[in-house]
C-alpha cells in the first residue's frame, strides 16, 4: 500500500464507505422508510471514509480529511455556484501546489531568520554557488544573489505560479531560477545546497546528495531531516516556528 499515492488511498476509501453506505440504507429501510435526509448521509459517508482510513494505511491527520470532505463538497453543491467557479478555484490551486500531490511537497517559505543562518553559512567563502532546491517565489535565490560572498545563486522550481513569481523575482533582485524538476539537477556545481521540503523526499534526496555534492560542499536542510544521518551540525534559529536547520558538510 506503501507505493499507492495517498488520495488513491483516500478516493478508494471514499468508495468503500459509499459501498458500505448503500448496504446500511438497505438494511436501514426494512427499520424506518426512506427517503433520508441528504445532510445525514453525508455525515454517516464521512464517517465510515474517515474509519476506513486507518485499515488503508493513511497518516491520522488524513480522517479529518476523509470525515469533512463529503460534507464539504455537500455545502458546496448546496451553495449552487456555477461550476467554472470550482474549476478556475482547481485550477489555481494546481498552479501554485502541483508538487503536493506528487511530491508530496506543497508551498510554504523560508523565514527572514532562516535567511540569516544561510548568510551565515557563507561567511569566509568567496565566488560561492547557491542552489535552492524547490525554490518556491524565489526570496532566496534573490537574498543569496545580493551576498558579496556568492558567485551565483541558482533555485529550481515545477510549481507554475511559483516559478513565474520567483522568475519575476529573480529578474528584479539577482539570482536565476530554472523551470526544472530538482531530481534532473545536478547538485555536483554548488557548494551550498539548501532544501526546504518535506519528509517524504529526504532518503532518495540523500542518495542524491552522496552520488552528486563534491567534497567540502554543504547540504542543508530546513525542519527536516534525513533519516538515518548524523548532520555534522544542528542550528536551532528561536524564531517562533522553532526552525531547526539540519547542516551536512560533504
Ligand atoms: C516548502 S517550499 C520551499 C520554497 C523555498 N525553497 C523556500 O524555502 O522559501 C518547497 C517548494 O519545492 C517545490 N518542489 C517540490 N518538488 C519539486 C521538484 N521535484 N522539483 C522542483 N521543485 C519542487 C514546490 O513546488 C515548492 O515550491
Amino acid at each position: 500500500m506503501n507505493s499507492v499515492p495517498k488520495i488513491v488511498l483516500a478516493l478508494l476509501g471514499q468508495g468503500f464507505a459509499f459501498a458500505l453506505l448503500a448496504a446500511l440504507v438497505w438494511l436501514f429501510s426494512y427499520v424506518v422508510a426512506p427517503p433520508y435526509p441528504w445532510w445525514a448521509l453525508v455525515w454517516v459517508q464521512g464517517g465510515l471514509a474517515a474509519m476506513l482510513s486507518g485499515y488503508l494505511g493513511l497518516p491520522g491527520w488524513w480522517r479529518w480529511i476523509q470525515l469533512f470532505f463529503p460534507v464539504a463538497l455537500y455545502w458546496a453543491l448546496q451553495l449552487d455556484l456555477h461550476p467554472a467557479w470550482s474549476l478556475s478555484a482547481f485550477v489555481l490551486l494546481w498552479l501554485v501546489f502541483a508538487n503536493a500531490s506528487k511530491e508530496r511537497v506543497p508551498l510554504y517559505l523560508t523565514n527572514p531568520t532562516t535567511r540569516q543562518a544561510l548568510k551565515a553559512l557563507t561567511e569566509g567563502r568567496a565566488a560561492l554557488s547557491f542552489l535552492d532546491l524547490g525554490c518556491g517565489l524565489g526570496g532566496n535565490v534573490a537574498f543569496m544573489a545580493r551576498l558579496p560572498e556568492v558567485g551565483r545563486s541558482v533555485g529550481v522550481e515545477t510549481a507554475p505560479l511559483p516559478y513565474l513569481v520567483s522568475l519575476i523575482q529573480t529578474r528584479l533582485r539577482g539570482g536565476e531560477v530554472l523551470a526544472q524538476n530538482l531530481w534532473k539537477t545536478s547538485l555536483g556545481e554548488y557548494d551550498l545546497v539548501y532544501a526546504f521540503l518535506s519528509p517524504e523526499p529526504m532518503p532518495r534526496l540523500w542518495r542524491k546528495v552522496t552520488e552528486e555534492m563534491r567534497p567540502g560542499s554543504v547540504f542543508v536542510s530546513n525542519s527536516f531531516a534525513v533519516p538515518g544521518v548524523e548532520p555534522t551540525e544542528v542550528w536551532e534559529l528561536g524564531d517562533t516556528r522553532q526552525t531547526k536547520l539540519f547542516i551536512y558538510r560533504r
